[in-house]
């Protein structure tokens, strides 16, 4: 088998993964990074509507500053996140944004007496504060007290995503596609490396580095219906898993995004309502103000998913071949607008829909769209339970969005984490002498090609990964979306159990080595059940609702019990997920809470145990 050796080896080539290994590039470390598409076909391409950051360039982000951002995602965490972590994160933002227009990324700047805005379908023609001209401009988006998305139009990932590769080319980084990594290489104390899959060929292939880390974005594609694309199936978080000793942090805390366009799920962006498109009902008329007065379409998406899902199940839903659905209507907005500043969603809606977004309203609904869970993570993005591991981006629960993660938030974390995690693995490679263990090598190595080789010689069973895939996305749908309860999250475990039994009995259609995709889905499968298991199970267990987990049985949000992080291991043998608890946050910086959207009730902490643990910024 061969055998690659690097200083850093990095699972994943979307932006947190490539912003990961410019960091190590550029302190002299030799980096490898693997990724299953070409990098810049990578999800982080997809996002569409901007990266937040507190710049308060244009005049919609007058008076915004770090502080305020920290605030907005504190809140919009549901007072579930770290907030060491949030701090970090807002305080690192701004400088990250600047630094990627130095690397090349066109943002949008701010361009005075051009623009007019739209509030709630009503349009504003000029701006009563003075605008920075040429500077990088913002969006509005939901769950934020100022406009702070920078932009590029609707095509942000994409332009950072083609500038973070130029970059990595630029510094000599080894970015090798069509590789997957099937598991860890690890002593149960330390991480060294990965075994890995050529996609091309099928063999395996061994690579040892002193550090390796996990940047292979969000599990989407456990659930039927997601924006994600097909390679965000949770096979970083599989093998994190496997390990037996990493957990998954809050695995229950899936987010839904409020704008899927029906029936394909493809995201159109939350930018088209910060922009001033309004959601409509059966009846063609605007419902999200009387639910949420102050911030309307623009709450954070957690409240809007629900409020859509409450809208429709009241009978407002429009009926159609493929479900039940709202409408977005951006129509208002213009053609100038929508070809420039929206012209993904325009493409979309043409291509997908036969939709003219300019004359036509934009069937949608909720759909899964960001995984808030990931592998644990402590604020350097060391992984909990392995020596020499890190996690970055989505795939990470470090954990700066707690229960629900704002629009915005995520792409701006893939680089201002990327960046920040990057430094502290240099610091870690830098102190760091290892001798990768042969043994423990070679035996991984053999376990992988018996696990291939019984799949191909068919004497597991007959089961058809496919079928076990779809029925599991299924359970997933129905037990575990934007409204959970007792019973049907305890019928969705017994469902996942049967899952479970049923995919070590897998048998192949396609025998064939070499690119073989059932080979692939099959090698994850057990692992994926187990993820959508940690899932259920986790959130069967959190009798409280906070975020995007809203139990109908238990509405109110409990600080008193359940301000805590899940954290869930599948230690080897079992056949449940072993769940743990951890405070959400070291310090409160801001006690919890009300939102000032959501509405809900909550049941309050003891003032005493918050006092204990808050620390001032006087302090
Ligand atoms: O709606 C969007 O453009 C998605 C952004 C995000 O998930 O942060």
């Amino acid at each position: 088998m061969q055998t690659y050796y690097s200083d850093l080896l990095v699972i994943g080539a979307g932006l947190a993964g490539e912003r990961v290994a410019v960091e190590s590039a550029l302190a002299g470390f030799n980096v490898i990074c693997l990724s299953i598409v070409p990098a810049r076909r990578s999800h982080s391409s997809a996002a569409q509507g901007g990266m937040q950051a507190a710049l308060g360039n244009c005049a919609m982000g007058e008076g915004d500053n770090v502080d305020v951002h920290f605030m907005d995602t504190v809140k919009g965490s549901d007072w579930g996140c770290d907030q060491e972590v949030a701090r970090l994160f807002a305080d690192a933002a701004p400088i990250e944004m600047r630094r990627l227009a130095h690397w090349g990324v066109p943002w949008n700047r701010v361009v005075p007496g051009t623009s007019s805005y739209f509030k709630g379908g009503e349009k504003f023609e000029k701006f009563e504060k003075p605008e920075k001209e040429g500077l990088i401009t913002a969006r509005s988006f939901g769950g934020t007290a100022k406009w702070r998305t920078c932009y590029t139009s609707d095509g942000t990932g994409h332009a950072v995503m083609c500038t973070m590769d130029n970059k990595c080319a630029e510094l000599g980084i080894n970015v090798l596609d069509r590789k997957e990594a099937i598991s860890l290489i690890h002593d149960g104390e330390q991480c060294m490396g990965a075994i890995v899959r050529c996609l091309r060929t099928g063999k395996l292939e061994t690579y040892l580095a002193k550090a390796t880390a996990i940047c292979t974005g969000g599990f989407g594609r456990l659930y039927k219906a997601t924006t994600n694309a097909v390679i965000c199936d949770g096979g970083g978080h599989v093998i994190a898993q496997d390990t037996g000793v990493v957990p998954i942090g809050n695995p229950e805390a899936i987010q839904f995004h409020p704008t899927g366009i029906v029936p394909t799920d493809i995201l159109v962006t939350e930018g088209c309502r910060g922009d001033g498109g309004t959601l409509l009902d059966v009846n063609e008329e605007r419902f999200m103000h009387i639910y949420e007065p102050e911030k309307a379409e623009l709450a954070s998406r957690d409240v809007v998913s629900r409020r859509m899902t409450e809208h429709m199940r009241a009978g407002k839903g429009v009926q159609s071949a493929y479900g039940e659905h709202l409408w977005l209507d951006i129509r208002h907005l213009g053609d100038k607008h929508i070809s420039t500043k929206l012209r993904e969603v325009d493409e979309i809606c043409q291509n997908f829909l036969g939709v003219d977004a300019r004359t036509q309203l934009i069937p949608v609904r909720p759909t899964q769209h960001y995984t808030m869970a990931g592998v644990r993570t402590d604020k350097n993005g060391a992984a909990y339970g392995l020596k020499g591991l890190f996690s970055a981006g989505e795939a990470a629960c470090w954990d700066m969005h707690g229960f629900n993660r704002l629009g915005g938030n995520s792409l701006a974390e893939t680089v201002v984490a990327g960046g920040i995690i990057g430094v502290k693995i240099v610091e870690f490679l830098k102190g760091y002498e290892t001798s990768f263990k042969t043994g423990v090598i070679n035996a991984e190595a053999k376990r992988q090609q018996e696990r291939i080789d019984n799949l191909i010689s068919g004497r597991l069973g007959k089961e058809n990964v496919y079928k076990v895939r779809a029925e599991m996305q299924e359970a997933l749908m129905q037990g575990c979306f934007v409204f959970r309860n007792e019973k049907d999250l305890t019928t969705c475990v017994e469902v996942l159990q049967g899952l479970l039994e049923r995919s070590g009995r897998i048998g192949l259609v396609s025998k064939g080595l070499g690119a073989n995709h059932e080979v692939a889905a099959a090698l994850k499968i057990q692992g994926q059940v187990r993820l959508a298991m940690c899932i259920a199970q986790a959130a069967l267990v959190r009798r409280e609702s906070r975020g995007s987990h809203n139990r109908e049985d238990f509405p109110a949000r409990d600080d008193q019990n359940w301000l805590n992080r899940t954290l869930a291991y599948w230690p080897e043998g079992q056949t449940m997920p072993e769940l743990k608890y951890e405070e959400a946050t070291p310090h409160f910086e801001i006690p919890p809470g009300e939102r000032g959207y959501g509405g809900g009730k909550i049941i309050h902490a003891d003032p005493k145990e918050i006092e204990a643990k808050t620390i001032t910024k006087s302090k």
